[in-house]
């Protein structure tokens, strides 16, 4: 991506993991008793590309949700966060709920979009240049759960920060991690700016489960393609017709967990490694913690933030957390 004299879109920020940290996680987590994957692997560009497709599932009622939630209150959010702010989104994917914001918001100085899933950023972005032709943006290639550093804007004057954490990414983290992760933030944004945290709440299993295990196999998909893309960048030799998508609701963490299971007994290579596997044995890829307002207040609390805000839908699916760093 380069800067275009039409459009105000920035070079990126390229600080992608490279394959050796991958393949480091990898084997790290398959070593593990329980073994488990990193979810942040989850999104190379195919894998983006099926999230995309779960947020259009019937069952898949968080993005719908919302972005309702963001429709109705981007008013409110652009009073609290006030003109020419600079606003950093943290997991940006396809960029589609920050129009909304954008086009509330009084003159947004600059917008930093920041996602690991580098190909998927910089299209994402490229089309939103397209619709904000007037609009700074930088965009980072990051993990967002080790320290980066915003790109510096020459020329571009902001008189506020925002930060801006929507699809209940969140959720992914454990607790301490998601302190850690909101401490992180906080100190990126500097004392006194907003951050608006998507959470999704706890509710009927039944709603849980089939979000995360949709009737079309997508989130299957979306799962099992991180065995391929292990395959294909780490010359694994996982076959993905011997492991199965699995939803579980673990009642005692309030949490959804993505799992692949094993449908027999099998070794598979992976980084010049061998990996055993016993029938009905799992990965653990993904966890989505729901929350409850105050449990999540408490959390933001304890990460250095003032709550300021919450807003839900009528069926209490899912909140949007206003919240002002400290
Ligand atoms: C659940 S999706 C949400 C996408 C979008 N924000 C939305 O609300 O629909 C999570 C997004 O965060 C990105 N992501 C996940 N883990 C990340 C990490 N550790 N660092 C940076 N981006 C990450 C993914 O690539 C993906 O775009």
């Amino acid at each position: 991506m380069s800067k275009s004299s039409e459009t105000r879109l920035e070079e990126l920020q390229d600080l992608e993991p490279s394959v050796a940290e991958f393949r480091a996680s990898v084997v790290e987590g398959l070593s593990a008793p329980q073994k488990t994957l990193p979810c942040k692997f989850l999104y190379d560009r195919r894998g983006s590309q099926i999230f995309d497709d779960i947020c259009d599932l019937p069952e898949y009622y968080p993005t719908r949700t919302e972005r309702r939630i963001l429709e109705r209150h981007a008013r409110d959010i652009a009073a609290l966060v006030g003109p020419e702010a600079r606003l950093v989104e943290f997991g940006s994917g396809a960029g589609m709920k920050i129009r909304l914001l954008l086009k509330a918001l009084d003159r947004p100085a600059a917008y930093l979009p920041v996602d690991i899933s580098r190909e998927h950023l910089i299209a994402a972005n490229t089309d939103l240049a397209r619709t904000f032709p007037d609009l700074c943006i930088a965009p980072v290639c990051a993990d967002y759960t080790a320290p980066f550093a915003l790109p510096d804007l020459p020329g571009i004057a902001h008189k506020a920060t925002a930060g801006f954490f929507p699809g209940s990414t969140i959720g992914n983290f454990t607790r301490d991690e998601a302190v850690s992760f909101l401490a992180g933030a906080r100190d990126l944004l500097g004392r006194g700016a907003v951050m608006i945290v998507g959470a999704d709440l706890v509710k009927d299993t039944g709603i849980l489960r089939a979000a995360y295990d949709d009737a079309a196999g997508v989130t299957a998909a979306f799962n099992l393609n991180l065995l391929r893309r292990i395959n294909r960048e780490l010359g694994g030799t996982f076959q993905l017709a011997h492991f199965r998508h699995e939803a579980r609701w673990n009642a005692a963490l309030e949490r959804i967990e993505m799992h692949l299971v094993s449908l027999r007994d099998q070794e598979v290579m992976v980084g010049g490694r061998r990996f055993g596997f016993d029938k009905d044995e799992t990965i653990h890829t993904e966890s989505s913690h729901k929350y409850r307002l105050e449990t999540f207040r408490v959390l933001a609390a304890e990460a250095g933030y003032e709550p300021l805000e919450v807003w839900t839908d009528d069926k209490q699916l899912f909140s949007v957390h206003a919240l002002r760093t400290l």
